[in-house]
């Protein structure tokens, strides 16, 4: 799974037929939600203005950053990147430069106010309108602003859905209807709209059938998911996109808490296509600090969470999000999140020190802890994940797990990569010729060392596989 607010460029692949190829590079901040619409951005504009990716933004005609306001950092280099975007607009006066994301959508105007050299703005409800907000930068010689929120409509403009390996992400619903007092993503994103079940299945039975094995659903709270015109929720969804043929394994991210019901939690025993991995962001382990940040759940409700859903899966690995140095959070108080660590054994976790956000009601209140004690709380915090996670892995090593087969491996050409249920990444050596022939399978492997950031593997024989001839691919 990609890295929270790691930076990608994105890369288009279809062949084009203009004599003079132009050029799109796209920079993606952010969450899974926003590497998706990088996605989907790279997907439209080359259908409309047959763009072809680049890596390079020298070389490129359209240069567009898909921007995240999620904590400080993120926002301040959205300026720095444009400024650089500027120097290239400079050389190559017709470049087009855009804006979009999560802080495209909280600025709007201001982007333009400040940096007057940017063409487009656009929030994450309206990227299927670009095409149209270039084709209206030439005609008027203006930037153009377009942050709206149009209800879910960016699903029906958008081209087909594009396979890349045998794992695909899949949108099913928007926005967020939560609020926590410290997080902006409600106001950038919208308020929760789901996509119509019929939409989301026909988009997973058309990427199985290109070859998609497992699907992550997306969204910034999937199990509120709800399609109110056949009365289906999340775990409906579920149950539909595990009927369908080809789809060996369902991850979704994120889910929240406070409608993990019950009946979910029940489909883990009824559906062996859920892998036996949950992203599911706690933030705090203490009840006073949970309050105040407007989760709408205990420290005792999530453990309950946990013990239900071990109850009817006892390997599953649980994988979460912590904001260390929470307004007014006391030594105590964080002592609270190292034992939910402990009690949860969570496998991995991106922990952020807190990020006071304007406009969100946290921004309001006193924090008096100093910075270095959030960071000394926040390494305290990770190593000790980090030592769960080590010793997960460690314990697989022996054991038989079924691993997806992704593809080459990034160091080893010549040996292949999968993954696990539990999202570690296993190398191994492929037998010669036949190894491409195993991209998409899901086979059974035996893992033989746990290193820090993947594991090592070796392919099972199968009692059929053993008693083919040598020489049979
Ligand atoms: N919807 C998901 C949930 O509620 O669990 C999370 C989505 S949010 C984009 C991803 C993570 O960013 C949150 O889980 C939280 O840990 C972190 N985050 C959000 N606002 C933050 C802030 N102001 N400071 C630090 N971290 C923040
Ligand atoms: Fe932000 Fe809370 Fe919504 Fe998650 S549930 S996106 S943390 S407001
Ligand atoms: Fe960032 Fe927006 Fe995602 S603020 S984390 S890009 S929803």
């Amino acid at each position: 799974m990609s890295s929270f607010l790691a930076s990608k460029t994105h890369f288009l692949t279809r062949p084009n037929d203009n004599a003079v190829t132009s050029k799109l590079y796209i920079r993606s901040f952010g969450c899974q939600m926003n590497d998706y619409d990088s996605g989907k951005m790279a997907d439209v504009l080359r259908e409309s203005h047959g763009l072809e990716p680049t890596n390079s933004p020298e070389e490129a005609d359209v240069i567009l950053f898909n921007t995240c306001s999620v904590r400080e950092k993120a926002q301040e280099k959205v300026f720095s990147d444009l400024g650089r975007a500027r120097d290239l607009k400079k050389l190559k006066p017709g470049l087009i430069i855009g804006a979009g994301g999560c802080v495209a959508s909280q600025e709007g105007e201001a982007i333009v106010k400040r940096a007057p050299y940017v063409d487009l703005v656009f929030g994450p409800q309206t990227l299927h309108r670009l095409p149209a907000l270039i084709e209206a930068r030439k005609l008027s010689g203006k930037s153009q602003v377009d942050i709206s929120f149009p209800e879910i409509e960016k699903f029906d403009h958008l081209p087909p859905a594009r396979v890349e390996g045998p794992s695909a992400f899949v949108s099913i619903m928007e926005g967020c209807s939560k609020f926590c007092s410290f997080c902006v993503v409600p106001y950038t994103r919208g308020q929760e709209v789901s996509r119509k079940a019929e939409d989301v299945l026909t988009e997973v039975a058309e990427l199985a059938s290109q070859g998609v094995r497992e699907v992550t659903l997306l969204g910034q709270n999937v199990n509120a998911f709800l399609d109110p015109e056949h009365g289906l929720d999340f775990t409906d969804l579920l149950e539909m996109v595990s009927e369908i043929p080809g789809i060996a394994r369902i991850r979704y991210t994120t889910s929240h808490p406070k409608e993990f019901t019950q009946k979910l939690i029940d489909a883990y025993g009824r559906l062996p296509k859920l892998v036996n991995h949950i992203h599911l962001p706690v933030q705090s382990g203490n009840d006073r600090v949970l309050a105040a940040m407007k989760r709408g759940y205990t420290a005792l409700e999530y453990k309950s969470i946990v013990r239900r859903l071990k109850a009817i899966r006892p390997d599953i690995c649980l994988s979460t999000d912590f904001i260390v140095g929470f307004p007014g959070e006391s030594e105590l108080e964080f002592e609270d999140s190292m034992k939910l660590i402990e009690a949860v054994g969570f496998d991995h976790s991106f922990s952020f020190i807190y990020s006071p956000r304007p406009g969100t009601p946290a921004a309001d209140l006193q924090d008096e802890t100093p910075a270095g004690l959030k960071l000394a709380r926040l390494q305290r915090l990770q190593a000790a994940i980090d030592t769960n996670a080590q010793a997960i892995s460690q314990a697989m090593v022996g054991k038989t797990f079924d691993v997806l087969i992704e593809g080459r491996s990034k160091k080893n050409p010549a040996e292949l990569m999968g993954r696990t249920e539990n999202n570690r990444v296993v190398n191994f050596p492929a037998p010669g010729q036949a190894a491409s022939r195993l991209i998409g399978q899901v086979l059974p492997m035996t893992i033989t060392a746990a290193l820090s950031h993947s594991l090592r593997g070796a392919m099972v024989l199968t009692p059929e596989d053993e008693a083919r001839p040598a020489n049979a691919a």
